[in-house]
């Protein structure tokens, strides 16, 4: 019998409902003969519209509850603290006169390869987007589930090709504090620093982030190019990324340089070990209602299949 096996971490479509918008850009995929299944558009789909759910039902899938977040939720109830430090406050400010078009990313360091291009230049040379429904679990214990567009880190680091000296890979976000309001403010060192292991930074979850539900990344959820790191809380998914450095040593990541007791290196979503000032037990689901309701949180929020070997003989009882 032939089984078509999915990816262990690819949400079936009959766990995520979607906004009737979504699901009516679906039925226009199929209608042009797109189908399901590993999506990867060509260039002139580019940071565009047109993308369809990636994942098929599985029928063998031991189903859970979790909906894909709508639209306007995911681009409304933000952290982006170059911008505000309200949920609702990056939305209005980062769109307001800040321009993430043109965009130059820069990947250097201890590469064969480096790369200085526009970001609409280097999807090209990565050869396109693809989608992911990943979930979403910030440090703050909310969380939602959201389809993004982009492509894995994985090919942009097969394309500079690191020397064997790489361990690390550093990200560092903008620097404008003429349009980002909070960089004007010295009580966090700009620019928003974040970092992974190499190993980590490889893993096929890994994703370079360039949009969601099928459009361009909104400037409040990091235009125009993000990392998505869906194991790990969310602060980790540096936002709106000028370079990509690969290094020797571990960089100390923004939160990390502001409260190491509270934010760590590693900060893999966790349920066994608490924040020093919440539980990381249950998570409160973003859009869940008026008393919105909490799901327990997963280790590795889900993804232990796919990462759980990245940490062997890590002590994960600490808060990393
Ligand atoms: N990246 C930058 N540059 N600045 C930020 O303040 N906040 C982080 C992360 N990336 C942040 C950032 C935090 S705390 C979270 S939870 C997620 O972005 C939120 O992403 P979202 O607003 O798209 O949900």
């Amino acid at each position: 019998m032939l089984i078509n096996i999915k990816n262990n971490w690819e949400l079936p479509e009959s766990m995520v409902t979607s906004e009737s918008v979504y699901r009516s850009r679906r039925t226009f995929l199929k209608s042009l003969g797109y189908g399901l299944g590993g999506i990867v558009f060509s260039p002139s789909y580019l940071n565009g519209a047109n993308i369809g759910f990636s994942t098929e039902l599985n029928p063998l899938y031991v189903l859970k509850e979790l909906d894909l977040t709508p639209y306007n939720l995911i681009t409304s109830y933000n952290n982006f603290f170059e911008f505000s430090t309200d949920k609702e406050g990056p939305k209005k400010l980062a769109n307001k006169g800040w321009n993430s078009e043109p965009w130059m990313i820069e990947v250097r360091g201890l590469v064969r390869n480096p790369i200085k291009m526009d970001v609409n230049d280097l999807i090209k040379k990565i050869g396109g987007i693809e989608q992911r429904v990943y979930r979403m679990r910030c440090v703050e214990a909310w969380s939602m589930v959201i389809p993004w567009n982009g492509f894995p880190l994985s090919k942009l680091i097969k394309l500079v090709d690191p020397t064997a000296d790489a361990k690390f890979v550093k990200f560092t976000s903008f620097i404008d504090p003429g349009q980002a309001p909070r960089q004007r403010r010295r009580n966090i060192h700009w620019p928003y620093v974040e970092g992974l292991t190499l190993s980590e930074a490889a893993n096929e979850l890994t994703f370079m982030g360039t949009g969601l539900y099928g459009r361009a990344m909104p400037n409040q959820n990091g235009a125009p190019i993000r990392l998505v790191v869906p194991w790990k809380y969310g602060f980790k998914s540096i936002k709106s990324i000028v370079k990509i450095d690969f290094v020797s040593k571990a960089p100390i990541n923004t939160w990390q340089a502001l409260q190491p007791r509270e934010y760590g290196f590693f900060a893999n979503v966790n349920p066994n070990v608490s924040h020093p000032r919440w539980s990381q037990a249950t998570e409160r689901i973003i859009g869940g209602g008026f008393f919105e309701s909490r799901k327990e949180t997963l280790m590795f929020n889900g993804y232990e299949k796919e990462v759980g070997h990245l940490y062997y003989g890590v002590d994960l009882r600490k808060f990393y």
